[in-house]
């Protein structure tokens, strides 16, 4: 039986090495305890790609601004982290639904949420964005851009086209610091007359190497 880090085969994927980290180091049914043991691991173990402890309370800021009820698209799910952090946010009332089309990823993502015991409020979702947006139904009153930088665009244009976020509704892209070429998206949100955008300076999670976040409210007809 797996016992900790040492006993898992070097060839199990990443993300099923952080839920069984998860499940044998944090408090069950305790979100913020599973966050803190996820960024222990960043820290200790290796480095996550979450949204880690500081830009994660930014992006947090943005949900008094959403009804009681709100409901969250996330593209990237990864370990959950930020999918966790979102629904302890939201409240019970409070939908996520996340996306990501690594299977090891979904697998681990739903066995941190469970842990979490979010499980009713988190829905996580296995396919590349691109194909999974066109299923999805009814607008969401908050977006999380955190997949693969390159498709930012092609999948904002998308949710618009399905009627995925409506008048209000916001965009929120990570990873738009200069390290990460973010120029096609960023004139896109600040060009298409579509979106009110602002732009909150951070770092990459777990280091000092800058980063920024984008949060663009959509006012399409204005
Ligand atoms: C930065 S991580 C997400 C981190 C997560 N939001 C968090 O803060 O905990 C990016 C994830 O996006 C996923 N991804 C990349 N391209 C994707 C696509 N086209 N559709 C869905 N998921 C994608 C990757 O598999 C990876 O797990």
């Amino acid at each position: 039986m797996v016992k900790s880090l040492a006993d898992l085969p070097q060839a199990e994927p990443h993300p099923l090495r952080v839920s069984t980290y998860v499940a044998e180091h944090a408090r069950r049914g305790d979100p913020a305890d599973v966050l803190a043991t996820m960024d222990r691991y960043a820290r200790e173990v290796r480095f996550l790609m979450n949204v880690g402890p500081d830009k994660g309370p930014l992006v947090q800021e943005l949900f008094a601004r959403l009804p009681e009820a709100a409901r969250v698209l996330e593209l990237g799910a990864f370990c959950g982290y930020s999918a966790i952090l979102f629904a302890m946010r939201l409240g019970p009332l409070g939908r996520v639904v996340s996306v990501d089309l690594g299977e090891e990823s979904v697998e681990a993502a739903r066995a941190n949420v469970a842990f979490a015991g979010l499980a009713d409020r988190v829905e996580v979702l296995q396919g590349d964005a691109a194909d999974v947006i066109p299923t999805l139904q009814g607008a969401f009153d908050l977006v999380f851009l955190d997949h693969w930088k390159a498709f930012y665009k092609r999948d904002l244009v998308a949710m618009e086209a399905h009627a995925l976020i409506r008048p209000g509704s916001l965009v929120v892209a990570d990873n738009v610091g200069e390290i990460f070429k973010p120029e096609e998206y960023l004139e896109y949100v600040r060009g298409c007359g579509r979106y009110e955008n602002e732009h909150r300076v951070s770092t990459i999670e777990y280091t000092d190497i800058p980063d920024a976040v984008e949060i663009s409210v959509y006012r399409p007809g204005h």
